[in-house]
């Protein structure tokens, strides 16, 4: 079914699931900390999962590496020091890869940045979500506008160039103005990178339970379409629906994901995916979730997690999800190698979509129009229906 010639690149994704306290709209694999984050019992089990998971990556080569979380920088500079130190002695990491870790306001330093860059991090993702003090106490931050700054102006001074801002729109209490205001705040910092996110509501979180009054749709919509301008002017290119970045200052990471390229999970709930060209299969990996629990089978040298083995169907479907949030869309060429399909198998979702207005192709580029954007599930519906075929154009 599938006919890989070789696997697609491959990255590293650790995950570090420890915060000093939940924020509300949050469903990421987060645990409040109650008295101290067990750093050292950790930092062993990743080594013992990433020494488990070897065998599925022999002989290829580790293109990056994103230390999220949870709230990363809560480990110290030794920690992720020891754990980088582990990660290149037992894989082959590409000279000058893109190092990235996860901080938070309210939990840094300079001193602190500046161990985490001497111990290899070359890019720091910083949490800033706003910088409007009272939209911070909203959405249950522990920071304040304040120390959201003096956490920019740390991380600069610490020695690092190469940062992203993640900033949030569509706050309980946000209007227009304050969400420009944020992004020009975000822009006179001059980072290399800022993520924009919509707030989304997700189930199992306080706010789906108590869900605060949010902007209406025509609000979001205009500051979308005025951040994007704002962010345009100041010299931000979007590549994602979410991600904007200075020239060649991309995320390679995430960039890697969104082409549905490989990538490897360790951590507790950690996911990865994994294509094994000999074999001609792709598969899905998810770790343990609970930290106690993952750093017990660690330790016990039992099973960390589960493996589901992907379908052509799946693959497709998975391929659009990701590539079609891409401003530059896939090339025929991506496609073949990313998924080890022939064009062919995406030729009817294509075709459907593009009589919709959803998807547009130039030559051998094939991209969501601003509609398909704007109604990416809307798009997607298309290539859920898809029953891949072995044959086709490409
Ligand atoms: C994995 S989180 C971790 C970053 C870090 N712990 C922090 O919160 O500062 C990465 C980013 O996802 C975004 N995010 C998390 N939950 C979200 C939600 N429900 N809607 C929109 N964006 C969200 C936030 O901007 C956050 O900084
Ligand atoms: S700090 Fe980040 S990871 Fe932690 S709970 Fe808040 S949004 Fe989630």
């Amino acid at each position: 079914m599938f006919e890989f010639t070789a696997p697609p690149p491959l990255t590293l994704y650790i995950h570090l699931p420890w915060c000093v306290r939940k924020c509300p709209y949050c469903d990421f694999n987060s645990h409040e900390v109650r008295t101290a984050v067990p750093e050292q019992a950790y930092v062993e089990a990743l080594i013992a999962d990433l020494e488990r998971d070897l065998p599925l990556v022999w002989g290829r080569t580790v293109e990056s590496i994103f230390i999220g979380g949870g709230t990363p920088s809560l480990f110290s500079p030794e920690g992720i020091d020891h754990l980088l130190g582990a990660v290149r002695a037992r894989v082959s990491l590409k000279p000058g890869a893109e190092i990235t870790l996860e901080a938070n306001p309210g939990t840094v330093d300079q001193a602190r940045f500046r161990g985490f860059r001497d111990a290899g991090v070359n890019r720091l993702s910083l949490g800033i979500q706003s910088f409007q003090p009272g939209l911070l106490e909203n959405i249950g931050r522990i920071h304040d506008d304040r120390q959201a700054l003096a956490a920019v102006r740390a991380a600069q001074d610490g020695g690092f160039d190469n940062i992203n801002l993640d900033l949030m729109f569509g706050l309980p209490g946000q209007d227009i103005g304050a969400a420009l205001a944020d992004l020009r705040i975000a822009i006179e910092l001059q980072p290399a990178h800022v993520s924009w996110y919509e707030l989304t509501i997700e189930p199992n979180t306080w706010f789906h339970r108590h869900p605060p009054a949010r902007p209406g749709d025509e609000t979001l919509w205009r500051m979308q379409r005025e951040g994007l301008a704002l962010l345009k002017a100041g010299g931000y290119r979007r590549y994602e629906v979410s991600a904007y970045s200075r020239a060649g200052r991309e995320c390679r990471h995430n960039l890697n994901y969104w082409r549905f390229g490989d990538y490897l999970g360790i951590g507790a709930g950690a996911h990865g995916k994994l294509t094994d060209a000999a074999r001609q299969t792709v598969t899905r990996f998810a770790k343990t979730r609970h930290p106690a629990r993952y750093m017990e089978s660690a330790r016990n040298r039992e099973c960390l997690g589960a493996e589901t083995l992907l379908s052509a169907r799946d693959v497709v479907l998975e391929f659009a999800m990701n590539a079609l949030r891409l401003d530059a869309g896939f090339t025929v060429a991506g496609f073949r190698e990313a998924t080890g399909l022939p064009f062919g198998a995406a030729a009817e979702a294509i075709s459907a979509s593009i009589d919709r207005g959803l998807l547009e192709i130039d030559r051998t580029v094939i991209r969501a129009t601003p509609r398909g954007q704007r109604y990416l599930d809307e798009l997607l519906q298309y290539w859920l229906a898809e029953e891949p075929r072995d044959a086709g154009i490409g």
